[in-house]
């Protein structure tokens, strides 16, 4: 057996995944919309080795979103002009199955997996915010639970179409006039509950057979989702013993589906503050939390609850009983909140402070976080991370002071194996579906 390998990737997000991010003096104003900025994180991350780019994305933006959500570009065409910067990292991009078409989904996934090499992935999610379906003009926001169900069709249906072609369909032979051999070519024929989709799809698999499938989203039924049909899942957990539950959680899921552990990566996203003293992590942390207005940490904090109001409620009295709210939006993150608060007898204050600049245990000297990851990742809570940019320069830092200790230790790969995602994730090629049978 292979040793396993720890797996690393990117979160990039321009002003910042969080509110006041933007403030900070070294921040770019424009760095959700300038090429030029992403371009010099994509080298960054692929001097580091990391194994990917993970670009998040949104479908509903009102005057109470987060600085980068409201000026961003489309996570497919962002990547599609990194893949031409880069060269061995994979490229991630989120879509929604909610909002989408699997046959233009499939497609442009496979587009973008040719003309990176074999370097594209797709991080499903479901499209939490209700306000999404005022932009597509497709009805009423599906609930949770119905979000999921057409994930699920919608997935296969972008896996059948991914198996048009078998991969030595197209012969070429001039001579004799055969552009492409017909019986490699299949037509998926699907006539489900949400789609109805003939195929064949006009672009065939890339060297990496499907571009590698993420999943976003951590409730029973988005960790259901991922057990049976992901690749790998961008998870969001705070404490060891938090992330090692889910870890084992949905290992077991996929197992329940005959799948192996190592065919189903679990990445917890991270957002390190790496000072070359303990004092220098903590001034970093306190300069970003600083520049946080509690009005603001209350606008980030609600949009999670589908941006539900909690400007009138009291700040420093308990966390307030807001019944099934969130459930519908991002229902495993505000259950976890409302469970936290609940039981550790948060205030209001707290919780929306907590949310906006967590205080997490990956803040410190190289040695210390890299001491985390090494826990996380032989203790079988994560078996990779993605990394999320928190204080201006986070990833630079990561990159020259973290990686270098990790490398040393064997946990991370000095050279890439592989120039396709699936390659360097140490996932296995796909059958074609097709060609298996014959
Ligand atoms: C760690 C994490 C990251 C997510 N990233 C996105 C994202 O980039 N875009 C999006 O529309 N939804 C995102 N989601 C939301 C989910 O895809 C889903 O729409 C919502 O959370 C409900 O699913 P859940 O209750 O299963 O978590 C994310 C959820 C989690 C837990």
């Amino acid at each position: 057996m292979t040793k396993r390998q720890l797996k690393l990737g990117a979160n990039l997000n321009g002003v910042g995944n969080s509110i006041s991010f933007w403030r900070h003096p070294e921040v770019p104003i424009n760095a959700s919309v300038s090429l030029d900025f992403y371009k010099k994180q994509a080298q960054i991350a692929e001097q580091g080795k990391f194994d990917l780019l993970f670009i998040a994305d949104g479908l509903y933006i009102n005057e109470k979103s987060n600085p980068h959500f409201l000026n961003r570009f489309e996570p497919l065409t962002l990547l599609s002009a990194l893949a031409g910067a880069t060269s061995h990292i994979g490229l991630v991009a989120t879509l929604s199955t909610s909002y989408s078409e699997p046959f233009t989904v499939a497609r442009q996934f496979a587009s973008i997996d040719q003309l990176s090499g074999g370097r594209a992935g797709w991080n499903v999610v479901t499209s939490p915010l209700e306000g999404s379906a005022l932009n597509f003009g497709k009805g009423e926001h599906p609930n949770h639970a119905l979000r999921y169900e057409i994930a699920e069709e919608h997935l296969e249906v972008v896996k059948g179409l991914w198996d048009s072609w078998e991969d030595d369909a197209f012969v070429g032979d001039k001579a004799a006039g055969v552009f492409f051999d017909k019986e490699k070519l299949h037509t998926l024929h699907h006539k489900g509950t949400f789609f109805s989709v003939q195929g064949p799809l006009n672009v065939a698999r890339s060297r990496q057979g499907y571009p590698v499938v993420f999943q976003a989203g951590s409730s029973e039924s988005g960790k259901d989702l991922a057990a049976r049909s992901a690749d790998a899942i961008y998870s969001a957990h705070e404490t060891f013993e938090e992330a090692r539950a889910f870890y084992q959680d949905v290992k077991g899921r996929a197992a329940a589906y005959g799948r192996e552990s190592e065919e189903l990566l679990i990445f917890p996203g991270i957002g390190p503050i790496v000072g070359r003293t303990e004092a220098e992590a903590e001034q970093k942390y306190q300069e970003m939390a600083e520049l946080v207005e509690i009005e603001q940490a209350l606008l980030y904090l609600g949009r999670y609850f589908d941006h539900f109001d909690f400007s009138p409620f009291p700040l420093d009295e308990a966390f307030p009983n807001i019944g099934d709210i969130g459930s519908n939006s991002f229902r495993s993150t505000t259950d976890k909140i409302k469970q936290e608060a609940r039981e550790q007898g948060l205030t209001l204050r707290q919780v929306a402070l907590r949310a906006s600049t967590p205080r997490t245990s990956f803040i410190g000297t190289p040695e210390k976080i890299a001491d985390q990851i090494q826990q996380w990742f032989e203790g079988e809570a994560a078996d990779g991370f993605n990394v999320r940019t928190v204080v201006p320069g986070g990833l630079a830092d990561f990159v020259e002071l973290v990686v270098p200790i990790l490398q040393q230790r064997g946990l991370f790969r000095t050279e890439y194996e592989s120039d396709t995602l699936r390659g360097n994730l140490g996932l296995a090629v796909p059958d074609n579906r097709y060609a298996v049978g014959r």
